[in-house]
């Protein structure tokens, strides 16, 4: 049977060998266009910095140079201004950027892809990419932070129970809580820019696997793609994912933070709670129950969390049987990625607006952590502090507590007399360790929720993200 050659635009870069078209079933199976086109800044970038770099290895005159970089910079511009639609039987975007500029320059642009490979290519575009995004998920933390900052500074009076067990546990400040979640994303921006250091690796002049035969520059190449490294080996090059890997990762340890405040939020706008309220704007209604207020947003950045774990799963599956070098299999990264950076930028813009718009209902806090005898620890303490040894203080206070509680009393309104029936230890000082506001000032420790190192800790936060370069 005689082939049938193929021809015209759909003819592929590779075809040579080829006596048959691609079935139109497996280009459309095998196209990454419909997202890898949002790498289209940085595939075009890295080919201007490549020609410049051929150029010095002699495979460019200066003319051909110029003539490429000219209409580099026009297909640029045009995808920008959507003038350019990117072709699906291309396969991939760096086919379609090569074709574009082969129409553009004829024979001059087909010398563009010596000594490089589109496996370089896709690595190299991905992290000039993820850098860029790990500046703009860092400034999104920075802005919630200080969202958090904000609230904690408005409310430092605010008191309300710290829980362990979902129980009531001792007496916190709100703003300590708060403040929690702070340090807890000023870990998630160090895994992001520790992803980010990952990332800042070029691959360019690995060529495929091998590495080049040409004389190019990588080291000036990285430097004038901004990049401060060039790897050590071109096959791992071009088959490492770890860099994607670790972003996600990032992704998912930020998701679960975001994750477990919204569960405390959406636990605490419960009735059966009452602390807080949020905005009209940033909660929806039942269709049936007229008299609902739901916490949708919370919810959904609770159920975001899980794509965002996938997508780090789906990663680390992908790579877990591959062998070296490149293998296809490895275009799947692109959409898992994308994903969870549109979702984790998305989720972080809202949230910000959530927690500003949160009002908090102070007396309910406070209420709360006057009832269930919440200074008992601060009751033991006392006794330590005269001597008693810990495990019998907790044995002695066991007892006081479980007589409140027949007697439907809190500790507060204990006498002192009360008091000595269970240990001639009490003094008169005794009772007034006993509200919530004397067993926050207690705890007056680096870290602790005494209301001065609370101040403080919000103070340095604030000086820190101020000063921070990330
Ligand atoms: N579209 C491919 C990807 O995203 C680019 C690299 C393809 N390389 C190859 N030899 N087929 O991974």
């Amino acid at each position: 049977m005689a082939a049938k050659r193929v021809s015209g635009k759909s003819k592929k870069a590779w075809s040579g060998r080829f006596q048959q078209a691609m079935a139109k079933s497996a280009e459309e199976f095998t196209s990454s266009v419909n997202y890898d086109v949002r790498l289209y800044k940085q595939d075009i970038v890295q080919s201007i910095a490549y020609a410049r770099a051929l150029l010095k290895a002699k495979i460019l005159t200066g003319a051909e140079c110029k003539k490429i970089i000219k209409a580099l910079e026009a297909i640029l511009k045009g995808i920008g201004a959507g003038k350019i639609k990117l072709d699906l039987r291309l396969e991939d975007l760096h086919m379609n950027v090569e074709a574009l500029l082969i129409e553009k320059t004829g024979d001059v642009g087909k010398k563009l892809h010596s000594g490089r490979s589109r496996n370089d290519q896709v690595s190299t575009d991905l992290r000039m990419y993820l850098k860029y995004e790990v500046t703009e998920v860092v400034m999104l933390i920075k802005k919630l932070q200080s969202a958090l900052l904000d609230q904690a500074e408005s409310n430092i009076k605010v008191i309300m129970p710290g829980y362990t067990h979902l129980q009531r546990a001792q007496p916190v400040l709100l703003s300590h809580h708060l403040l929690a979640y702070f340090e807890m994303l000023e870990r998630d921006k160090k895994r992001f820019l520790s992803a980010g250091e990952e990332a800042d690796v070029l691959p360019l002049g690995s060529a495929a696997l091998a590495g080049t035969n040409f004389k190019i520059d990588r080291q000036g190449l990285a430097t004038e793609l901004g990049f401060s490294k060039i790897s050590a080996n071109s096959m791992d090059a071009v088959s490492d994912r770890d860099f994607v890997i670790d972003f996600a990762a990032a992704c998912a340890s930020l998701m679960m933070h975001l994750s477990r405040f919204s569960e405390e939020l959406i636990i605490w706008s419960s009735w059966e709670f009452d602390y807080i309220k949020f905005s009209d704007q940033f909660a929806t209604g039942s269709s049936i129950m007229p008299q609902k207020k739901n916490p949708d947003i919370a919810e959904l950045v609770r159920g975001k969390t899980g794509r965002v774990y996938g997508n780090l799963l789906t990663l680390l599956t992908i790579m877990k049987g591959l062998p070296l070098a490149y293998n296809r299999d490895m275009q799947e990264d692109k959409e898992a990625i994308f994903d969870s950076i549109d979702t984790v930028r998305s989720v972080l813009a809202i949230f910000e607006q959530l927690i500003i718009s949160t009002t908090i209902n102070a007396d309910q806090m406070i209420r709360s952590a006057k009832k269930g005898y919440l200074t008992a620890t601060d009751l033991a303490y006392y006794l330590v502090r005269h001597d008693v040894p810990f495990r019998e203080a907790h044995k002695i206070v066991g007892k006081i507590v479980a007589y409140c509680e027949e007697s439907n009393m809190e500790l507060e309104y204990l006498s002192l007399k009360q008091l000595k029936e269970f240990s001639k230890d009490f003094g008169y000082d005794a009772t007034r360790i006993l509200s919530a506001e004397s067993s926050v000032a207690g705890k007056d420790v680096p870290g602790g929720t005494a209301p001065s190192r609370v101040k403080e800790a919000i103070k340095r936060a604030r000086k820190n993200l101020l000063h921070d370069k990330a």
